[in-house]
């Protein structure tokens, strides 16, 4: 699957490109929220993710960059969010904030940022519906891919056919022609792109082609 994160879009012309999407081979569209705390950025909030969920006829993969997501939970899914993932480093009672998102009946993801060993989550495979890994350090778009991106999908993998075969793994960041072939080949289900999408001529083949390179 594919998400594009509309991070890259073009903000003043919204409703054009979220269109572009529903007319695309998306699977879903990806919203990154930056707090400037748990990130060095800010973003977008609930007025615009509002917005969004009205024209948008693809699922909102919500990804929370904020400190204590807790206090946000109802209010992002009464937003529009259909998945919603925390910040392993963001969250001190990730199991309950976990448990208290899939209560909403919406999907509950974990992301990870590129220093944070996976095992760590080894706890929450079974109450997660996704697993996001960070390729790149997160706060930022147009950023240069981690290779050892590779070895983790690998070991996400382990512990997913250990603790919840029907968990996901997302894959986020630098994403692009060159290496999503890989990433679906080393275990990845969905791969967010952002740059990759926006900044090609023709977006919605740049869809399309990052998406048949599943094989
Ligand atoms: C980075 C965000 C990403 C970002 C990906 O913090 O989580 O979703 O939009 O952008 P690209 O594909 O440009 O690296
Ligand atoms: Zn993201």
């Amino acid at each position: 699957m594919i998400a594009p994160s509309l991070l890259s879009a073009n903000f003043t012309k919204l409703s054009d490109e979220i269109e572009m999407l529903n007319n695309s081979n998306a699977d879903w569209i990806h919203l990154d929220i930056m707090d400037g705390v748990f990130v060095p950025n800010l973003t977008f909030g609930f007025p615009i993710i509002e917005q969004i969920k009205k024209i948008a006829k693809k699922p909102l993969d919500v990804h929370l960059m904020i400190v204590e997501p807790e206090r946000y939970i109802k209010k992002f899914k009464d937003a529009g969010a259909d998945i919603l993932t925390i910040h392993y480093e963001a969250s001190i009672h990730l199991h309950r904030t976990l448990e208290e998102i899939r209560a909403f009946g919406i999907k509950a993801g974990v992301a990870i940022n590129p220093h944070t060993n996976i095992e760590l989550l080894k706890n929450v495979i079974s109450i997660s519906d996704l697993i996001l890994i960070m390729s790149v350090n997160p706060g930022f778009g147009g950023q240069k891919f981690i290779n050892e991106t590779y070895e983790k999908i690998e070991e996400t993998k382990k512990l997913i056919n250990l603790k919840n075969k029907s968990c996901l793994i997302e894959v986020d960041g630098g994403v692009d022609i060159t290496n999503a072939n890989n990433l679906y080949k080393y275990g990845a289900d969905i791969l967010v792109a952002g740059n990759a999408v926006f900044s090609a001529e023709n977006p919605k083949e740049m869809i399309k082609e990052i998406r048949s390179l599943k094989k």
